[in-house]
């Protein structure tokens, strides 16, 4: 009984970091953020190559690949969800990083949130095509 009772919390809790839909993140939502504020850099794709990213160094970060740089909460890990949300709300500038890539300090907490889980979508199609 203990033992199925641990089994279900290690489960939803897998769930939840593994999929971020399932803590409550709306992609959709996330979609649009990312088209109307990220699109001109991280372009269409998020592959970093928009009309306004194409020819600054270091270059916006390439969402298809996955890989993040900034461990901006310092706990050994780069690229977790707490981090990107650190880096989008405070500039990349505070963390050592471009500072063309700006603070959106105006972006509700919600709209990170979602914006993230967007991202992160872009890799996973990305690895999963042939
Ligand atoms: C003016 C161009 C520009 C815009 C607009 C922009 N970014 Fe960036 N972004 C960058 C650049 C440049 C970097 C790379 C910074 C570096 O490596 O020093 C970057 C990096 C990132 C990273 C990578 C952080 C890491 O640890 O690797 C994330 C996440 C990110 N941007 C999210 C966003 C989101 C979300 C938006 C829209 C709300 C956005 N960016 C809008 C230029 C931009």
């Amino acid at each position: 009984m203990t033992r199925r009772v641990w089994l279900i919390a290690l489960m939803s809790c897998w769930v939840t970091v593994l999929n971020p839909a399932a803590a409550g993140a709306d992609t959709a939502a996330g979609k649009a953020t990312f088209e109307g504020l990220c699109v001109n850099c991280h372009g269409p794709l998020g592959k970093g190559d928009g009309p306004a990213g194409i020819d600054i160094l270091p270059a916006p970060r390439d969402f298809t690949v996955g890989e993040f740089k900034f461990d901006a909460d310092a706990d050994g890990t780069p690229g977790t969800d707490a981090d990107l949300a650190l880096v989008i709300r405070d500039g990349a500038s505070v963390y050592g990083g471009n500072p063309l890539m700006a603070p959106w300090r105006q972006l509700p907490e919600k709209d990170i949130h979602d914006v993230i889980a967007y991202i992160r979508t872009l890799s996973k199609s990305e690895s999963a095509a042939p």
